[in-house]
């Protein structure tokens, strides 16, 4: 797809931080926006400031992704729209502690907004995006997908999975003419590192949200498949890449190694 053209927008998570960059982002690049969150007051709030500021049209549908039934609801837009042929899985959460500190509760939200929503709303836009032969999904990751040395508990493993989910849609969907991009941030100032108990100012590196969402959109037009905008070298990403892949034909054995004596 190309990354000017004008389709509709739908992006989640669009009522503060990353998302809501987004949203201002792709209203002044002409898209027109379905904004999905579940705080409706601040929604109106983005979608009334963007109509006016830009001139497009922008429609927002209030949705908890952790509750099924309204998981259902935006799926069916999902599917039902033809003029949405963008999709930004952004929304997500972290939670305080430890995987000992996590209770079952806790854990399953998480999973649910995490990992359930983004697999199952780019399951749900994709046949779409395939029969039309374009369009894109955006998947908001994180840099913990590769470094869960960085932060304590379940929160790493989810954006993981959305990084290896983005790399399954990019194999299954890029030869049939849909970009897929997976982002990966580092500590970016959001409302997220209040949400979880932290004073955002003592967070290191941390970098501004319009920074982050701008060069993410600068990897989103050069094509990258992943785009990781805290890392300067290129170089150490492709080399890592380059080493996960040289491990592939060593998993075609039919024996066990040797070390294992068997
Ligand atoms: N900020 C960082 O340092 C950082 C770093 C790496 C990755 N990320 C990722 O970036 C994404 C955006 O986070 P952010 O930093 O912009 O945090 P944020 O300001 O807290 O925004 C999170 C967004 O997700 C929405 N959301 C939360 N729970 C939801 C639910 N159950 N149903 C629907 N929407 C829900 C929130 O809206 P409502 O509360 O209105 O529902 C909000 O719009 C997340 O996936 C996060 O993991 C952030």
């Amino acid at each position: 797809m190309s990354a000017s053209r004008p389709t509709t927008a739908l992006v989640t998570g669009a009522s503060s931080g990353i998302g809501a960059t987004y949203a201002d982002r792709l209203a002044r690049r002409g898209h027109g926006l379905v904004l999905v969150a579940r705080s409706g007051d601040r929604l109106d709030a983005l979608a009334a400031r963007l109509r006016s500021e830009t001139g497009v049209a922008v429609e927002t549908l209030v949705a908890d992704l952790a509750d099924a039934a309204a998981l259902a609801r935006v799926e069916r837009r999902l599917r039902d729209d033809a003029a949405i042929g963008l999709l930004v899985n952004n929304a997500g959460s972290a939670l305080p502690g430890g995987i000992a500190d996590q209770g079952p509760d806790a854990i399953e939200g998480l999973i649910r907004l995490n990992v359930t929503a983004p697999a199952r709303l780019a399951a749900a836009v994709l046949p779409r995006l395939i029969a039309a032969g374009e369009g894109a999904i955006i998947n908001v990751a994180s840099v913990l997908a590769v470094a869960p040395e960085a932060m304590p508990g379940i929160y790493p493993a989810t954006k993981s999975f959305v990084l290896t989910l983005s790399q399954s849609l990019a194999l299954e969907a890029g030869p049939r003419g849909v970009y897929v991009q997976a982002v990966l941030p580092a500590a970016t100032r959001t409302e997220i590192w209040s949400k979880t108990g932290h004073a955002v100012d003592s967070v290191p590196g941390l970098m501004e949200v319009g920074d982050l969402v701008d060069a993410a959109l600068v990897g989103f037009d050069r094509g990258e498949a992943v785009t990781v905008p805290p890392l300067h070298d290129e170089a150490q990403w492709n080399a890592f890449s380059a080493a996960r892949l040289a491990l592939l034909p060593g998993f075609r054995q039919s024996r066990p190694a040797p070390r294992y004596g068997v």
